[in-house]
């Protein structure tokens, strides 16, 4: 069977509905038809300064999120990044075959470090995309389902495993991004010109899986619109409202333009209202069963140890014929 193969980082206590709707519900629904990888990214997390304890804590309530929303630990295997020494081992040889203005092209990396100033970012942080390059490759996964934050990522994955497989030996499958077109981008509540981000969103612009519900839905009841009156989806004119529209069908099933005939002659309040409705149905369950896989340590230990030995297998033979090709010593 194909593989799929995605990771998350650990950053917040809670995952958010962009990375829910963009990238881990992709994750849910393909897992019956590939053979399926998905970690927890901590290693990506260090590339800015962590909290150690909360961290740790942090990868658990990752761990069980990921469960709670359906990925089914029979069907996929879960595992924490660190787990898996073959990520950073194989993230070094790529890193030897970058190029220093490749890895300056990365935008995320002018982005997040704009903020504390290029000085004062770390190593890691430039050199993040050849991580999750390694991450990627080590599986040679078909698809690997992300946000659209993620493509250029993707791209430089895909030009390391060209460059890989033609300097030495075809080693390497080319992966494709796996990114749903309508929740691509889930944007800020509050500046519905940016994505909704762990990082950059204020607490009012982000919709936390784990959040009280009741906050939930009033972080949606006062989402910024338009000073139009008409409900109909354009994202580029309208990208509040067309927000709202997105994450509902998303959530209900149904389609955008249906959502839109409903609402002929109605409100932004009544939209919100039926937004909020959705989403708190939604995540009042999702919430229960995290917090209930939360007391229960040992199973999920179990989980991230299975996951980490399905992962370390294939993980070191790919790597085995890497050191080999490259050219390094072979242990005798
Ligand atoms: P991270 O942890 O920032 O986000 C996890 C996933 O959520 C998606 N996402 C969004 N999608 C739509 N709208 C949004 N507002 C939004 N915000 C986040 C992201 O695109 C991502 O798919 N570098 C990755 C983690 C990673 C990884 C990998 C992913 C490390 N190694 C290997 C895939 C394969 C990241 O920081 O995602």
């Amino acid at each position: 069977r194909p593989r799929i193969l995605s990771g998350i980082q650990p950053t917040a206590d809670s995952f958010h509905f962009g990375n829910y709707l963009g990238a881990l519900r992709q994750w849910v629904n393909l897992q019956d038809d590939y053979e399926n990888f998905f970690f927890i990214a901590d290693l990506h997390a260090i590339t800015v300064e962590q909290d150690p304890k909360v961290l740790r804590e942090r990868t658990r309530r990752s761990a069980a999120q990921l469960v709670a929303m359906g990925i089914d630990p029979a069907k996929s295997a879960i595992f924490v990044q660190s787990h898996v020494p073959a990520h950073a081992q194989l993230g070094w040889v790529l890193q030897c075959m970058t190029g220093f203005g490749e890895a300056r092209r990365m935008t995320q990396f002018k982005d997040k470090s704009a903020k504390q100033g290029e000085g004062a970012a770390s190593v890691g942080l430039f050199t993040y995309p050849i991580l999750m390059a390694a991450d990627i490759l080590l599986y040679r996964p078909q698809y690997v389902p992300v946000g659209e934050d993620q493509r250029q990522h993707l791209e430089l994955t895909r030009d390391l495993a060209g460059r890989f497989n033609s300097r030495y030996k075809k080693t390497f499958r080319l992966p494709e991004p796996y990114i749903m077109k309508e929740t691509a981008k889930i944007v800020d509540l509050q500046d519905p010109t940016r994505k909704m981000s762990k990082s950059a969103s204020s607490p009012a612009g982000i919709v936390e899986m784990l959040d009280d519900p009741k906050v939930s839905a009033k972080k949606i009841r006062s989402a910024v619109t338009d000073s139009e009156m008409e409900i109909r989806f354009d994202a580029a004119e309208k990208p509040g409202v067309s927000n709202l529209l997105t994450i509902h069908s998303a959530i209900s099933g149904t389609p955008v333009e249906q959502l839109v005939e409903s609402f002929a002659g109605r409100g932004y309040g009544d939209l919100k209202k039926e937004v909020a409705d959705v989403v708190v149905d939604f995540v009042t369950p999702f919430r229960n069963r995290t917090l209930e896989l939360m007391e229960d340590r040992t199973h999920l230990d179990q989980i991230l140890a299975d996951g980490a030995a399905r992962a370390n297998e294939v993980a070191e033979r790919t790597l085995r014929d890497v050191y080999e090709r490259v050219g390094l010593a072979l242990p005798g």
